[in-house]
């Protein structure tokens, strides 16, 4: 039985670099835990990490023992204060996304964001996936190799949520461009020029009444587009106000596309590693649905989010103090061997169930059945329009140090 001090700041820990050391392969060092101290405190994170599928499912079905308020990560090195300033307050004063807040406030705004994924809104959205990605491959078929991350997988993700939402089409760039710099903040990791830095929040800013002026917009002008329906018929009457809705706009972009393009390059990635390579999905042995189920739980796009504690609490067989910083390692659960046979390989043979890809829970993802139906109808295309797919030969494809998302840098393909 270990017992913590609260922050765990006088414990020595593991030195577990998610950003550096293990940003590449963080699962072979997490096969030296699973066994020996599955709730480790990692100094780099100043969080106790939990690894076990069980352990992770304790913590997220208790809500009343851990709170969401502050489940995003921290910058290392402090933030100027102007820039701090900017970066807590770009969605106006106190306001939070969804995935922050704790119940009954979770709940109502919960509610009211549902009515855009229930499975039959899904289906109805799917030929307008299947169009854009159809649109997409045909022009990165244009050239024998292509760079699959910048031709693809972005800009389908990017506009599938934002068709979604009703955001127009010249701000998709701007889309983008926010939702990296609100990473370059959220995931500082070295001391950077105040100048950049202070670029990149005034970008959040710009977000932020981006977001407004167009819930004001729909407001007064609703049309047939998500941001719209959250204003004026929501579940039972229950609608959100203009600035509720502004609030999350900028989380269902950023939270929307980031991983389903993550998701794509690990799940082209591994499947075209494998030794038979991109034949069997082409013939239907290996069923697009099978293949993205296997990605996420292989290598999770998002490897984790934190927890606090809200009173003092026993997680595995570790004590910790309320107020201890915890990361849910969703990834890691995926290749727990308690939970899945032979966890280490990349097998897409519909066996892929029980990972933790989506979180559990009040938590569960919104889109997890919107990104599901995103996933396939991008496999599905791609499997049609090229069916010769292989890897460009010669790469060792890197992921990007920001972490828990896991994102590779490059993927040059060849069709
Ligand atoms: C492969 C793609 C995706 C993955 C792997 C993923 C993963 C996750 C995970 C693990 C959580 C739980 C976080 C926690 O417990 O702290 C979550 C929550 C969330 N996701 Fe996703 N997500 C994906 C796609 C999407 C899409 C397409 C949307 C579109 C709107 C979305 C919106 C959200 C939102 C709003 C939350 C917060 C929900 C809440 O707190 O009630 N995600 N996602």
């Amino acid at each position: 039985m270990i017992v913590s001090n609260g922050s765990g700041r006088l414990l020595e820990g593991r030195h577990f670099d998610p950003y550096g050391e293990h940003r590449d392969d963080p699962y072979a060092f997490l096969s030296g835990v699973w066994d020996d101290e599955p709730v480790f405190y990692a100094p780099l994170l100043d969080a106790w990490c939990v690894s076990r599928r069980e352990d992770i499912l304790a913590v997220l079905k208790d809500d009343g023992g851990f709170s969401t308020r502050d489940h995003n990560p921290r910058p290392k090195v402090a933030l100027p204060d102007d820039v701090a300033k900017m970066f807590k307050t770009w969605r106006g004063s106190g306001a939070v996304g969804v995935g922050s807040l704790d119940p009954p406030e979770h709940s109502r705004i919960r509610e009211v964001l549902n009515i855009g994924f229930t499975p039959a809104r899904v289906s109805a959205f799917e030929p307008t996936m299947q169009q854009i990605a159809a649109g997409l491959v045909e022009q990165a078929a244009m050239e024998d190799d292509f760079e699959f991350i910048s031709t693809f997988a972005v800009p389908y993700a990017l506009e599938v949520i934002c068709r979604l939402l009703g955001i127009p089409e010249e701000q998709y760039g701007n889309c983008r461009r926010w939702s990296e710099q609100r990473i370059e903040l959220m995931m500082l990791q070295q001391d950077t020029d105040p100048a950049l830095l202070r670029e990149y929040a005034q970008g959040l800013v710009e977000f932020g009444a981006f977001a407004r002026a167009i819930a004001e917009d729909r407001l007064a002008n609703p049309q047939d587009d998500l941001i719209s329906e959250l204003l004026h018929s929501g579940k039972s009457g229950n609608t959100l106000s203009v600035a509720e809705v502004a609030v999350q706009i900028p989380t269902l972009i950023f939270a929307g596309h980031m991983t389903c393009a993550e998701a794509l390059g690990t799940i082209l990635y591994q499947q075209l590693l494998s030794p038979e390579g991109w034949r069997p999905v082409v013939e239907g042995t290996v069923t697009a649905h099978g293949l993205v189920e296997e990605g996420l739980r292989f290598d999770s796009p998002l490897a984790g989010m934190y927890r606090t504690a809200t009173r003092d609490v026993v997680v595995g067989d570790v004590h910790l103090m309320e107020g201890s910083r915890l990361l849910m390692l969703f990834g890691a659960a995926g290749r727990d061997g308690r939970a899945h046979a032979c966890p280490a390989a990349f097998a897409p043979n519909g066996k892929s169930s029980g990972h933790l890809a989506f979180g559990y829970g009040i938590h569960f993802c919104l889109g997890a059945g919107f990104a599901r139906a995103e996933l396939r109808v991008a496999v599905q295309a791609i499997a049609a329009r090229m069916p010769g797919l292989t890897l460009v030969p010669g790469q060792a494809p890197k992921y990007r140090p920001v972490f828990p998302l896991r994102a590779l840098r490059e993927l040059h393909v060849r069709h």
